[in-house]
């Protein structure tokens, strides 16, 4: 693959929207005409399954585990990848669920999936990185593949906490692979009208002040959305969240110097 700009969607924490955010900024992105490639790398195979993929979810080797802990599944990566209507989707695997290990015990494991996306023949504008939600191989080794990262957190307080630990992750592979990963902004998510959610929402503005911080509001429509095995840009219904994830991909579009394709 050339030069596609990658994105972890990365927090640690359970349940605050990685894979709902990841799936409606590949479906942002996709409007806008740009071509994605989207990685599921969380072993529960949310997305995978999300986006109406469970037999790839269920498929017998070679999988994403093959691509990861083999050299030789490795080179065949481009015949994991398959075709969803609004991007290209690399699938997780039951498998997965066992790779932890393996890569502990692997030369370089932390460096696995940025190998395999280097395996990949097909030109991507976008790569983005839905992690699982624990700190781990799999998720150092989306940091370090991306070298970016997107991070859904809700707005509670419990928050600050998850946040803390994923930068003091962030901080430890910066200085042991010697590189920078970019925090590319913060997406509030799930966002009701409570005291506590604005409280939150200052606290987010006050403690990132060089990245945008976007709300998402919850909505029913996204969960119908993901049912039906899409982003709400293909689903039909009129979300008023659209123009929130479609601002986060114009704001990719500045930060990777996309081409627009749309007007
Ligand atoms: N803005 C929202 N409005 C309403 N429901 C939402 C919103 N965002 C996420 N959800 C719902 O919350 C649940 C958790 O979201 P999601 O699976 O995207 O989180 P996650 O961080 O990927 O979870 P995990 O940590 O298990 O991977 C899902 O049922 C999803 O449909
Ligand atoms: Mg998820």
């Amino acid at each position: 693959m050339t030069d596609a700009a990658r994105m972890a969607i990365s927090n640690q924490k359970g349940g605050v929207g990685k894979t709902t955010v990841a799936i409606n900024v590949a479906g942002a992105l996709n409007r806008r005409g740009h071509d994605v490639l989207f990685v599921d790398l969380d072993p529960q195979g949310n997305a995978t399954e999300g986006l109406g993929l469970e037999a790839e979810y269920e498929a017998e080797p070679p999988t994403l585990f093959d691509a990861l802990t083999d050299h030789e599944a490795r080179d065949d990566v481009d015949s994991l990848v398959v075709e969803h209507a609004e991007m290209d989707v690399l699938p997780s695997n039951i498998d997965m669920t066992s790779v932890e290990p393996e890569l502990t015990m692997a030369m370089r494991g932390r460096e696995r999936l940025g190998q395999v996306l280097d395996e990949i023949d097909a030109d991507y504008d976008v790569v983005l990185v839905d992690c699982p939600p624990y700190l781990g191989n799999l998720t150092d080794n989306a940091l370090l593949a991306a070298g970016n990262v997107l991070i859904p957190a809700l707005a509670e307080s419990t928050s600050k906490r998850a946040l803390e630990i994923l930068f003091d992750q962030i901080e430890v592979l910066e200085a042991e692979f010697d590189t920078h990963i970019r925090d590319l902004g913060v997406v509030a998510n799930r966002v009701e009208t409570t005291n506590e959610a604005e409280q939150m929402l200052s606290w987010f503005e006050e403690a990132f002040t060089d990245v945008p911080v976007w709300e998402v509001r919850k909505r029913v429509a996204l969960q119908r959305a993901f049912s039906a095995g899409s982003s709400i840009f293909e689903y039909e219904a009129d979300c008023d969240m659209e123009s929130v994830f479609d601002d986060v991909a114009a704001q990719l579009e500045r930060q990777f110097d996309l081409v627009e394709v749309t007007a």
